[in-house]
């Protein structure tokens, strides 16, 4: 018998009954057709599930749906904003932060975190910033300029 669950994803309540097992990221692919948010390993190791749960990146395998209760829950497909790029997703796409895109909407989530907790964050402490997060393709090294680039562009509009 399902569990009702109660919860804000990307703006909007969702009141849905889940199995207790299911997990977040599979109540946010499979019931809620949120496909963005991708499955890369199941086993909390390649970041390519992280969303934001009441603010923090969460690795969405990881955890089970109705520990989100009441929680709110933004996805990539909630981070831009009336149709304009989020401005990390703007700055993936202008230092090519990407190949084949598996890792992306992952790589972004915690990137937007990381920048939040730390504005000023170095290169170092990008690439530790990164560490849960495993790109196949790029090297890396257009993913901390994108992240770069966006700290710019924060630093410029805020100025
Ligand atoms: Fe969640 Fe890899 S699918 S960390
Ligand atoms: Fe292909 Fe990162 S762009 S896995």
């Amino acid at each position: 018998m399902g569990i009702p669950l109660s919860l804000t994803v990307n703006g909007q309540v969702v009141n849905v009954d889940v199995d207790p097992r299911t997990l977040l990221v599979q109540l946010l692919r499979e019931t809620l057709q949120l496909t963005g948010t991708h499955v890369g390993c199941d086993t909390a190791q390649c970041g390519a599930c992280t969303v934001h749960l009441n603010g923090r990146a969460v690795k969405a395998c990881s955890m089970l749906a109705v520990q989100a209760q009441g929680g709110v829950v933004t996805t990539i497909e909630g981070l831009s904003q009336d149709g304009a790029l989020h401005p990390m997703q703007a700055a993936f796409r202008e230092c090519h932060g990407l190949q084949c895109g598996f890792c992306t909407p992952g790589m972004v989530m915690a990137s937007v975190q990381l920048l939040q907790d730390k504005p000023a964050a170095s290169e170092q402490e990008i690439r530790e910033g990164l560490e849960g997060n495993l790109c196949r393709c790029t090297g890396y090294h257009n993913i901390v300029q994108a992240i770069q680039f966006c700290q710019r562009g924060s630093v410029a509009a805020s100025a």
